[in-house]
Parts: structure tokens; sequence; C-alpha cells
């Protein structure tokens, strides 16, 4: 049983990333086997932490800078378990009336968003595949919140690189893209080895035994997901370097995020 009154079939024997992700952000929404997995991973780089960490600050400054230009709407792909900070807090700090469509394919994840959003007329949850546009977009929780005739903003965190090339992940994206108008936005994080001595393929190794492995891209590969999306600067940088408060410490390499808009 993960906590929190939503009960799971208590046989959880293969980790999965988003309680593995859980489990180093402090939530207790994972077991046993996520925890084991995790702590492997550690003992691989313990950078892999730090990492997960600045890539939920990434997430909060793009869902904040977006609010602030206007944008108003997101649709979260492999949004997650929820944890401090989830994009409908973080854009109704700024906008709130903002509107956000969660999408995961996890139960777990599934099940403790929808908890935590009872009641809330501005935010829902689908239990979809990310692969399977059509099935995204036209979900009664998706159709019937966002307004795709006005920016949208797509926020892919931390999630393409789940998918291996023969999946084509540039094409995923596509599929959304053709429903967005001029004005809207993806965001983009994605695990890299470029310019850094981060053991990305001895991390990326370890997840072979979890329900999905990851795929570490090159930066000009992590560029090209956004299409033909425009960079806004700084572009695609360590996400703890993207619009960091003055002051803040050298970002920890590994992750790349950028946000791009669509023209
Ligand atoms: C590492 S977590 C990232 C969570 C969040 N986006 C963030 O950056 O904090 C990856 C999430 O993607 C979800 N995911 C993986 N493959 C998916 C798919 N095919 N469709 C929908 N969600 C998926 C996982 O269940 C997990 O919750």
């Amino acid at each position: 049983m993960a906590d929190g009154g939503v009960h799971f079939d208590p046989e959880v024997t293969v980790p999965n990333p988003a309680r593995v992700y859980d489990y180093w952000l402090g939530g207790s929404s994972n077991f046993a086997v996520d925890r084991e997995l995790g702590d492997r991973m550690i003992a691989i780089d313990s950078r892999v932490v730090p990492m997960v960490r600045e890539n939920r600050h990434f997430l909060r400054r793009v869902v904040t800078w977006l609010c602030r230009n206007g944008v108003t709407q997101f649709l979260d792909l492999g949004s997650g378990i929820p944890t401090v900070g989830n994009v409908h807090e973080v854009a109704a700090r700024v906008t709130p009336e903002a509107k956000v469509a969660y999408v995961d394919s996890e139960p777990v994840a599934v099940a403790y968003s929808a908890r935590i959003l009872e009641g809330n007329q501005n935010a829902t949850i689908t239990h979809a595949d990310l692969r399977d546009a059509e099935t995204v977009l036209s979900a009664p929780t998706v159709a019937g919140l966002l307004d795709f005739s006005r920016p949208v903003a797509v926020l892919a965190l931390s999630v393409l690189q789940y998918f291996g090339d023969l999946e084509n992940p540039a094409a995923m994206l596509d599929r959304y893209r053709k429903v967005l108008v001029p004005g809207s936005y993806f965001a983009i994080s994605h695990i890299s080895a470029d310019d850094s001595d981060v053991d990305m393929d001895g991390l990326a190794d370890a997840t072979k035994q979890a329900t999905v492995s990851a795929h570490p891209r090159t930066r000009a590969e992590v560029t090209a997901l956004f299409g033909d999306a425009q960079l806004v600067p700084p572009g695609l940088v360590w996400v703890g370097g993207w619009h960091a408060e003055p002051g803040s410490a050298e970002p920890v390499p590994g992750i790349l995020g950028g946000l791009g808009r669509v023209g």
C-alpha cells in the first residue's frame, strides 16, 4: 500500500520511474522496489537527486514565466505523482483562473492526482498514454477543460527520455503541435550526457530494471524535439540555469531544459 489512504496492489515487484522520482523528491507514494532502484542509482551518481529537484524548480519557473506572459492553459504530459509545487498550484499564484490538464499512464500518479484535484474546477487528470495524442486530446478531461483556439503550453518534462528513437518522440509531439495555435509553447526537459561528467550511461543502464528504461539524448537531439518552435532565451540549458534567481548555485548537469514558442 502506498500511504495517504490510496490503496494499490501490494505485490509491486517492478520499479516504476514515477515512483522512483517521487522517492528522490522525498515523497511517500513509492514502494520498496522503487526505493531500492532509487538507492542503486544514487550509488552510481548521487547528483541524480539534485538533478530531479532542479527539474521541479525548472517546472515552477517555466509555469510562472508563461503565466506572466499571458499563457494560462497547460497540458502536462507525464505529469507524475503530485508533489510540492504542482503546475496548478504554481499557475494559480499568478493566474487564479489558469487551467491545467494533467496526463499520466501510471496508476499511482493518476490516483493521487485525482485525490488532490477533487472539487477543483480548473484542473483535471487523464489516465492515458501520451503516445496516443488523439485519445489524450479528445478526452473530456482535456477537450472539456482547455480551449485550443487560444494558446496552450504543452509540458513534457523528464518524460520523452522514456521513448527510444524507434518510437520517435519528435513525431509524438508533432501530433500535439498540429492542434496548437501560434503563441502556444512546448516546455521540454530531458536527460543528457553531453558536456558533463555525470555517469548518465550508468544511470540509464540501471533503469533497464524498471517498467520503462531511460534514453539520454545529445543536446542536438533534444533541440530537435522542439521542432519549429523558437527557443526562448537562454535556450536549451541545464534546468537549474534556466531563468535562475540571481545568486543561485551553479546548475547541476544532467537534465537539459528549454521553452519553445510555436510561431
Ligand atoms: C520522471 S517522471 C516526471 C514527472 C514530471 N513531468 C516532472 O518532471 O516532475 C515521468 C512521468 O512520465 C510518466 N510516463 C511515462 N511514460 C508515459 C506515457 N507513455 N504516457 C503517459 N505518461 C507517461 C510516468 O508515469 C511518470 O509519471
